[in-house]
């Protein structure tokens, strides 16, 4: 939809948030739409998006929930999540034109953002695989190897089991835990998923939640030390009443209440006290600080060849919602990504 042109400005394309979606119909409540880009401002860069970082948990940014862990974005506002591009302008010290970047930017082909405020970061420019931004060395890597290895505290030997471990955050999840020596398995949607998850990504075994009987799955797998959740719902039931005692349960992130509306509430609460569990969530932005750390130690496995991330990518800023819709389907395997021209 163009609006009224204004001939001096530069014109952007975004998705924008028309009304609260009901669960996957993202079509009715985003649009694409363009408008002049504002003056850019003192802290302020302009960034030509390349690419496009497909997140699940930015789901609960377009709720109405205000008590979550970030206040929802407004309706009227563009769709904002992670992008990749190369700075067109700055008006922020340390970033000058032509320099790579990540960023909370906006879903279109320019993000103008406040530096600081956008947690914007320049990237090496030698990854010559820069989907890997995204993957390994973005969010989704910080995240699980913070969730395996501080919040669920998994030690060589342990028995470690992730959920939507076919996904971008739980196919890393499952690498690393292999990686500190671990024996790791998975829950995933489907036979070709758990094929994937037993025979390239080194699960010990596999678990079908669409195959039936979770329960007899996870009792043929035996107890866990360690569960990576990124579902709740009645999966974590299951996983509750198979822990071992004084086992860790690293919340992620709750995949089954996204586009449902649903409230995670366990019903095996009792299980936490009686096997001596310790459950905790844990957040990206809050050991954004130790990103160069984790991002190191990502980089290493990751030019050694020990990490591996499959990418779904989708091209063309007008299908950007068919792509985010994959994440609450079960349509990907890895990392979802749409690419933009540029
Ligand atoms: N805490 C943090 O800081 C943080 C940071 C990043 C991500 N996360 C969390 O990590 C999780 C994964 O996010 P992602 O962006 O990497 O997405 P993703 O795992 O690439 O995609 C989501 C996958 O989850 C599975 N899924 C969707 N709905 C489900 C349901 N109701 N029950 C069971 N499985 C379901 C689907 O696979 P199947 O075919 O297996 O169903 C889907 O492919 C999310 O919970 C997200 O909030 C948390």
């Amino acid at each position: 939809m163009a609006t009224g042109l204004d001939k001096t400005r530069m014109e952007n394309t975004f998705w924008r948030i028309e009304r609260r979606p009901e669960g996957t119909d993202f079509a009715s409540a985003l649009a694409l739409v363009d408008a002049p880009l504002p003056d850019l401002q003192d802290g302020e860069i302009r960034i030509r998006n390349a690419m496009l970082s497909m997140d699940a948990g930015t789901r609960l940014w377009l709720t109405d929930r205000e008590d979550g862990y970030q206040p929802p974005l407004p309706v009227g506002a563009p769709m904002t999540g992670l992008v990749v591009g190369e700075v067109m302008e700055s008006r922020a010290t340390g970033f000058s034109q032509g320099h790579l970047v990540r960023a909370f930017g906006v879903w279109g082909r320019v993000s103008q953002v406040d530096a600081a405020m956008s947690g914007a970061i320049l990237l090496d420019p030698s990854v010559t695989d820069k989907r890997a931004w995204f993957g390994p060395l973005g969010m989704n890597g910080w995240t699980a190897l913070w969730g395996i290895s501080e919040t669920g505290a998994a030690k060589a030997g342990e028995r470690v089991l992730v959920s939507a471990a076919a996904g971008a955050t739980g196919i890393l999840a499952v690498q690393i835990a292999r990686l500190l020596g671990c024996e790791v398995w998975g829950i995933a949607g489907g036979a070709e998923k758990c094929r994937i998850l037993r025979q390239e990504m080194g699960c010990k075994g596999a678990i079908d939640y669409k195959a039936g009987d979770v329960g007899k799955q996870l009792d043929a797998a035996g107890g866990f030390d360690v569960y990576f959740d990124n579902v709740g719902g009645p999966m974590l039931d299951e996983v509750l009443t198979r822990m071992n005692h004084y086992g860790r349960i690293a919340v992620c992130g709750l995949l089954s209440d996204y586009s449902s509306g649903t409230r995670t509430a366990p019903a095996e609460f009792d299980q936490i006290l009686m096997r001596r569990l310790r459950v905790e969530g844990f957040f990206s932005p809050d050991f954004m600080d130790q990103g160069e750390r984790l991002t190191a130690q990502l980089k290493a496995w990751l030019d050694e060849g020990k990490l591996t991330m499959p990418y779904d990518v989708t091209h063309g800023l007008e299908n950007t919602l068919t792509a985010y819709a994959k994440l609450f389907t079960g349509g990907n395997i890895g990392k979802v990504i749409v690419e933009l021209e540029t």
